[in-house]
């Protein structure tokens, strides 16, 4: 078991990557907190994790919550005695082509992806420094390169690198490591919205591997970078795309 013991913070867990790697870090022998929006359905994860014998708190609320990421944080770490990893998981989208891209989307966008994932470590790495250990898996996405309809959700993106650099930076020498995923297109409920035209093109002309990414197939990665196993990595970003960007 690669994850034994450990406590990890998984935000967005009710589904897609974040619900597929609550299931992969808790057969990997970690007690988990997860956060969501969605009540029922992280309940429902929250279920299968016990199911496999370890312990799951839940909290219900938004990351781009300044109080209750704290809340998420104090509860974790007296409830599970400890806190050893945050994933920051959580994230929208809000896509529009740029000249209709409204305030409120670019907003809703940022507040989630940016500063959520801001939020969310900040909270952590005060008691991870002061313990002098800790891992932060961040997720960006291969949008961070730019891509139509998608200002809002690649600024975010790319700002989530720069967050995962800088922090790896302050937090290497305290025994914290910050790395980050970036997906490719994986098959999950965010891209309910995205226009099936546009994700066959995707598929058959931009991946080498002509296919969607799993959800546990990014959950493998995360899984690697928040395990010692990872022990030398760190401010780095691994893209999970099928070879689909290569640079
Ligand atoms: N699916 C993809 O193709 C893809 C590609 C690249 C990057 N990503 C990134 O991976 C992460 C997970 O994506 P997914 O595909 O599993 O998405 P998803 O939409 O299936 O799941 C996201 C989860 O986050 C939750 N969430 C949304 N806003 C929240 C908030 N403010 N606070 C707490 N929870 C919130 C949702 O309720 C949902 O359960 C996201 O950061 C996403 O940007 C996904």
């Amino acid at each position: 078991m690669r994850l034994k013991d450990k406590v990890a913070i998984i935000t967005g867990a009710a589904q897609g990557i974040g619900a597929a790697t609550a299931l992969r870090f808790a057969a990997e022998g970690a007690d988990l907190s997860l956060c969501d929006l969605n009540a029922g359905r992280l309940e429902e994860v929250a279920a299968r994790v016990r199911d496999q014998g370890r312990r799951c708190l839940t909290l219900v609320g938004s990351v781009s919550d300044r109080a209750f990421v704290q809340d998420l944080v104090d509860r974790t770490r007296s409830e599970l005695g400890g806190l050893d990893i945050l994933v920051n998981n959580a994230g929208i989208i809000r896509d529009a082509i740029g000249h209709k891209l409204t305030e409120e989307q670019w907003d809703q966008v940022i507040d989630v992806n940016l500063k959520g994932a801001f939020n969310c470590l900040q909270a952590c790495m005060i008691p991870m420094r002061e313990q002098g250990s800790g891992a932060i898996v961040n997720l960006s996405s291969v949008s961070r390169y730019g891509a139509v309809g998608q200002f809002n959700y690649a600024a975010s993106k790319a700002g989530v690198v720069g967050l995962t650099r800088a922090a790896a930076k302050e937090l290497g020498g305290r025994g914290v490591r910050v790395n980050c995923v970036a997906p490719g297109f994986v098959a999950t409920e965010m891209l309910a919205t995205v226009p099936e035209a546009k994700l066959e093109m995707f598929k058959n002309f931009a991946v080498p591997m002509a296919r969607l990414g799993q959800p546990e197939e990014i959950a493998s990665v995360i899984l690697f970078l928040a395990s010692d196993d990872a022990s030398f990595v760190n401010g780095q970003t691994i893209n999970v795309d099928g070879g689909a960007y290569t640079q």
